[in-house]
């Protein structure tokens, strides 16, 4: 596993983390600085999350405030992590209903891109649909789908879930819009991904997903598009390991991109 350049900040024991001025005046860039942007972009259920969860510019959120809310609307919560974390740990939170964070924010310097997930792309990229129980429940199925599923298994999974919760977007009646947390938290990408003629955008078939290659270090030159969140959690039942072994017997297709880093599933 690659090793992070960030430190997570210890949570003291009631699960508060004491932020510098500095860092809450990061946060408060990169929300206002997307909540602009996304305005027009984002799905309605992605920006009713935000409202749900109370996330606003002032600081940066503390996991207990944002865990009473989510609790409620969806009896999941966040939970705190050191920073990148393995295939094990992330199945066993997920099929726990508890999603990972490590609670560490972006430095300056990196404000419009870094590799790594910060609590910024944590909770402000995915936190806010985890409020919507079918999209909660997608996740969940996930979770425990991947928890019994051995590793090569997983790793064709995590591409499953890079096409979807990082970076899917949706069908709407206003059109398309973004629903994946990878490009809610990028400045860059909310607005290539649906202003761009460059990539291809195509309705998500989980076979020809499980065979598409993808970098984390570009963007992406295929979105997968869903019709609505039902799609979603309708896909977690069906026999996603025997479509794995037919993406498999079928072979992946060439890369839309000059090769860089391996695809070895790492989770944004
Ligand atoms: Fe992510």
């Amino acid at each position: 596993m690659k090793k992070s350049k960030y430190v997570s900040k210890k949570p003291d024991p009631e699960g508060f983390v004491a932020y510098t001025a500095d860092e809450n005046a990061v946060w408060a860039e990169l929300f206002n600085r997307q909540m602009k942007l996304l305005e027009n972009r984002a799905c309605k259920e992605y920006l009713d999350g935000i409202k749900a969860l109370g996330l606003t510019a002032d600081h940066i959120p503390q996991i207990p405030e944002v865990n009473e809310r989510l609790r409620a609307l969806s009896g999941w919560e966040v939970s705190p992590v050191p920073a990148l974390i393995g295939f094990q740990e992330f199945f066993e939170l997920m099929s726990n209903k508890k999603f990972p964070a490590a609670t560490f924010i972006r430095s300056r310097e990196e404000i419009d891109y870094l590799q790594e997930p910060d609590i910024f792309h944590e909770i402000f990229g995915h936190c806010p649909l985890i409020t919507l129980p079918v999209y909660a429940d997608f996740m969940y199925e996930y979770g425990k789908l991947g928890l019994n599923a051995s590793h090569k298994d997983r790793v064709m999974l995590a591409r499953l879930y890079w096409f979807t919760v990082e970076f899917g977007l949706i069908q709407t009646h206003d059109g398309l819009r973004i629903y994946g947390g990878g490009i809610l938290s990028s400045y860059g990408e909310s607005q290539y991904c649906l202003d761009s003629d460059k990539p291809i955008r195509k309705l998500l078939e989980p076979v020809d997903a499980f065979r598409t290659p993808y970098r984390i270090d570009i963007y992406q030159p295929l979105y997968f598009v869903i019709k609505d969140f039902s799609a979603l959690f309708k896909l977690s039942k069906l026999d996603l390991l025997a479509m794995i072994n037919e993406a498999r017997a079928l072979g992946m297709h060439p890369p839309l991109f000059e090769p860089k880093i391996p695809d070895d599933g790492r989770f944004l």
